[in-house]
C-alpha cells in the first residue's frame, strides 16, 4: 500500500519557498542519475514542443532547452521561488525559445494535443494517489497523440537501507519536500498510456523511478 501524501497542496509554495535555495545541492546528491536517464529515454528531437511540469529550479529544463534549441520549450511550477531559479539557469543558456510561468499540474493552461513531449520530475511524490488519474488525464490531454510522457518518480525502494527514507518521512514530511516513494506505472496502464518502461535506480539510497509512456497514436 502507497504511503499516504502528507504535505497539503496549500502548503507547497511555501514549503519549496523555504528549500529553493538548497534544493540543487540535495538534487546533485540524490537525483541526477534520474534526470540523465529521463532526458536519454525523452530523446528529444530538435523542433519539437516540449512542456515541462513542476520545473523546479530548472535542471531539467536547462538541458531541454539544449536538445531543443530549434523548438517550443514551455515550463510550469506552482512555486515562484522555484521557477525564478529556473528562469535564471535557463536565460543563462543564452536560448531564448522557452517561456516559464506559474501553473498547477492539475490544470494545464494548455490546449489539447499540442506537445511532443511531456517531462515531469519529481511531482508524484507529492501528491495523492486519488489525484494521480486526474494530473494524468491532464498530461495526456496535453500531449498529441503518439506523445511521449517521461516522468521521475521517488519511489518505494528495493533494498533494507532504502528503508531510511520512509522513517524520515514519519518524522516530518516537510524535510523531504512532502515526496514519499510512489509507484506510478499502474496509474498510468488505466489512464490509457502504451509502450510503459520503467527504470528503478538508487542513488545515496535514495531510490527513484524513470518511466517512459506513450499516448496512443
Ligand atoms: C521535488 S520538486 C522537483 C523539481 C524538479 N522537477 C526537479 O526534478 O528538480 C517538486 C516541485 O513540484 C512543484 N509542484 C508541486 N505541486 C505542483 C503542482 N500542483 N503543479 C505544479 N508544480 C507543482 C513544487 O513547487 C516543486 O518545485
Amino acid at each position: 500500500m502507497m504511503t499516504e501524501a502528507r504535505l497539503d497542496k496549500s502548503k507547497v509554495p511555501d514549503t519549496y519557498r523555504r528549500i529553493a535555495s538548497l534544493y540543487d545541492a540535495w538534487a546533485w546528491l540524490t537525483e541526477s542519475k534520474a534526470r540523465d536517464r529521463c532526458l536519454a529515454m525523452a530523446a528529444i528531437q530538435d523542433g519539437e514542443s516540449v512542456l515541462e511540469v513542476a520545473v523546479g529550479t530548472g535542471l531539467a529544463f536547462e538541458r531541454i532547452l539544449e536538445a531543443n534549441s530549434s523548438g517550443r520549450n514551455e515550463g510550469i511550477d506552482l512555486t515562484d521561488a522555484m521557477l525564478e531559479r529556473a528562469e535564471r539557469r535557463a536565460a543563462a543558456t543564452g536560448h531564448t525559445n522557452f517561456r516559464l510561468r506559474t501553473g498547477d499540474a492539475y490544470t494545464l493552461d494548455f490546449s489539447d494535443d499540442g506537445f511532443d513531449v511531456l517531462i515531469n520530475n519529481y511531482l508524484f511524490d507529492l501528491l495523492p494517489e486519488r489525484d494521480f488519474p486526474h494530473v494524468l488525464g491532464e498530461f495526456k490531454r496535453a500531449l498529441r497523440p503518439g506523445g511521449r510522457l517521461v516522468m521521475v518518480n521517488m519511489t518505494e525502494g528495493e533494498r533494507w537501507y532504502n528503508g531510511i527514507w520512509p522513517l524520515i518521512y514519519r518524522v516530518n514530511p516537510a524535510l523531504l519536500g512532502g515526496c514519499r516513494g510512489v509507484q506510478v506505472v499502474p496509474h498510468l496502464t488505466a489512464a490509457g498510456f502504451e509502450a510503459i518502461e520503467r527504470a528503478y535506480l538508487s542513488q545515496f539510497t535514495f531510490p527513484s523511478e524513470v518511466i517512459a509512456a506513450r499516448v496512443p497514436a
